[in-house]
Formats: structure tokens, C-alpha cells, sequence
């Protein structure tokens, strides 16, 4: 019995000191109620009583040495276990970061900005004005009464008989003189819509910015004053305005201006068309009709008023030749600006 003993002591040593050794499955082996260790303190109560002490005290040796293995092969395989994580899990601080991209504004915002800046040297103010608008402002209040011929010409997006998606700025002018006494000086960028198909040209949603002074003695001049103020920032110190007769029900008298094209110099290119000129914006007086409309005396008080669109100012800043490319969120296009 005792060099079963020692050969059990013997056994679990070695398998116990195996790398990687199922901790578990060998206390089970030799400890456990069927174990090998187990079996022979059973067949203790066949020995003599001399025997059985001496027997019984290298049994509990065995137990103890192998209980004590166990526990210090746990304690080794954990610690391995940790170290091993550690290392796989290393993290190498010298190594070289990602470099967030950096972007940049959208040429859109960045023309409209521009714009702001520009109008806001000049002392205007910046107003907001509803996208979803009545008739009244849209159309009706800007002396385009129901049936007028300049509704055709903006296909209109309508929400019930009364309420639209507004087809442009100007109707903010009316909402700020409506709120506002003279003297007025505001501009107001922002979304309009109009029922047009897509193409290199159209979209049903573009951009427009509004402007519109109110005071005592507002003349042409100081429309096309300011107007030749915002085409040299914009264009550069060399560009010229040019006033074209035109109608626009709100103003009187109207006009459509444009801006010697920056790219020939006037003589006549590729992005001109041959012209020369680059038509640019709708302006003119504040119609009498307007004024009164809004509780202003058109006798004491005149004013002017504009409309651009940001899309066209930006294309023809930029030479971009098809609109589509300012909507189609193509990083290779947008990272140019
Ligand atoms: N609202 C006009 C359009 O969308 C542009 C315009 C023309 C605005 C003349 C004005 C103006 O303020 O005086 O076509």
C-alpha cells in the first residue's frame, strides 16, 4: 500500500508539472470520490492496526502534497494566463496615429458667408424668413395678386390653396416690414422651391439672398452704389455693373444686373457665353403697392430692394458649369473649395 502511495504521489507529480495540465481533471483523478488516493484509504480498514496509522499518516501526506501542487499550478497557470493577455493586448503608444481628415465648408455656405460678411460691412442686418410661407407673403403682399402671369414663371410648390413652399426670398421683405419701421437695412439668405425638373441649371430647392433698404431719400444711386460695392468684393476691384431694364411686380423701377465677366475681362469667353456680362441679379425701387401694403407712407419713404441666387453667384465664382455637382455631396468635388 505504501508504494501505491508513492506511486500515486509520483503520478499526479508528473502529470501535474505537464505544461498546460487540466488542473481540474487530474484532482478529480486522484482526489475525487472515485480518485485513485481515495480508493486506497478505503482499503485501509483491511490493514493491521500497526499498519494503519503509519498508512494513514502518508496518505495524508500524498493528499497534502498533491492539494498543495494543485494550488501553486492554479496560482502559475492564472499568472501565465494574466501575462500572456498583457502581451496580446499590448498597446504600442509609439506608434503613428491616424490622422483625422479635416474638411472643409461646403462652397455654398462658404459663398453665403462670404455674402454675409460683405452685406454686414455695409451695415445690414441678417433676417430668417419662413420656407413654409403663406401666398400672402410669397406672392399676394409682393403686388402679384392670384392670376397675375409672374406666378407661371415660379412653378410653385403649394402645401393647401393658401400655404407654399416659398419660391423666393422676397418674401421677407415683407415679413421685416411688417415687424420693422424705417429705416430698414436687412438681407436674408435662405432656401427656396420651385417645381422644376433637375438639370445643369434647375433644382427644385436653391438658395437665394434677399436684400432690402427703407429710408428717406433711397434712390437708384444707392442701389447701384451698393450693388457695385458687393460685385468688386465678390469679383474683384475690376468688375463692372451693368442695369438692364426688366420687370418685377414688387419694384418699380426693375431691373436685372449684371457683372462684367471677371474671367475675360468683358471680351468675351467660354463662361460668359460671349457676352462680356454675367447676368447676376433681380433689383429695383420698392413698389408704392409694397409700401403701402405694409403700413409705409411711399411718400415719405422709398427704398430698394434685391435678390440673388447663391448657386449662380457661386458657379460663376467658381466656373462650375453643372449645379448638380453642389448637391451631390461628391468629396472629390468638395474638397476643392
Ligand atoms: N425674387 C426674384 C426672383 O426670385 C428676384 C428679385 C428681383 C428680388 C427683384 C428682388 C428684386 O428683391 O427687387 O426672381
Amino acid at each position: 500500500m505504501k508504494e501505491k502511495l508513492e506511486q500515486i504521489r509520483a503520478a499526479a507529480a508528473e502529470q501535474l508539472n505537464a505544461v498546460g495540465a487540466d488542473l481540474e481533471a487530474i484532482r478529480i483523478r486522484f482526489l475525487g470520490k472515485k480518485g485513485e488516493l481515495t480508493a486506497v484509504l478505503r482499503g485501509m480498514g483491511q490493514l493491521s492496526s500497526e499498519e494503519r496509522p503509519v498508512i494513514g499518516q502518508l496518505a495524508n501526506e500524498v493528499r497534502e502534497y498533491i492539494e498543495r501542487l494543485i494550488a501553486e499550478k492554479t496560482e502559475s497557470q492564472k499568472r501565465e494566463a494574466l501575462e500572456n493577455k498583457l502581451k496580446s493586448e499590448r498597446l504600442d503608444v509609439t506608434m503613428p496615429g491616424r490622422a483625422p481628415e479635416l474638411g472643409c465648408r461646403h462652397p455654398l455656405e462658404q459663398v453665403r458667408r462670404e455674402l454675409e460678411d460683405l452685406f454686414v460691412g455695409m451695415g445690414f442686418s441678417i433676417v430668417d424668413g419662413p420656407e413654409v410661407e403663406y401666398d400672402y407673403y410669397n406672392f399676394q403682399a409682393l403686388n402679384i395678386p392670384e392670376n397675375h402671369p409672374a406666378r407661371d414663371t415660379q412653378d410653385t410648390f403649394y402645401i393647401t390653396d393658401n400655404i407654399l413652399l416659398r419660391s423666393q426670398t422676397s418674401s421677407v421683405q415683407v415679413r421685416v416690414m411688417e415687424q420693422q419701421k424705417p429705416p430698414i437695412r436687412v438681407i436674408s439668405p435662405g432656401r427656396v422651391y420651385r417645381s422644376d425638373a433637375v438639370d445643369a441649371s434647375h433644382s427644385p430647392m436653391f438658395h437665394q439672398l434677399e436684400g432690402l433698404v427703407v429710408e428717406r431719400g433711397i434712390t437708384m444711386g444707392d442701389l447701384k452704389g451698393t450693388l457695385e460695392t458687393f460685385a468688386k468684393a465678390m469679383f474683384g476691384e475690376s468688375t463692372q455693373i451693368r442695369f438692364r431694364p426688366h420687370h418685377f411686380p414688387f419694384t418699380e423701377p426693375s431691373a436685372e444686373v449684371d457683372v462684367s465677366c471677371f474671367a475675360c475681362g468683358g471680351k468675351g469667353c467660354k463662361l460668359c457665353k460671349g457676352e462680356g456680362w454675367l447676368e447676376i441679379l433681380g433689383a429695383g425701387m420698392v413698389h408704392p403697392n409694397v409700401l403701402r401694403g405694409c403700413d409705409i407712407d411711399p411718400d415719405e419713404y422709398s427704398g430698394f430692394a434685391f435678390g440673388m441666387g447663391i448657386e449662380r453667384v457661386t458657379m460663376i465664382k467658381y466656373g462650375i458649369d453643372d449645379m448638380r455637382y453642389l448637391y451631390e455631396n461628391d468629396i472629390r468635388f468638395l474638397s476643392q473649395f
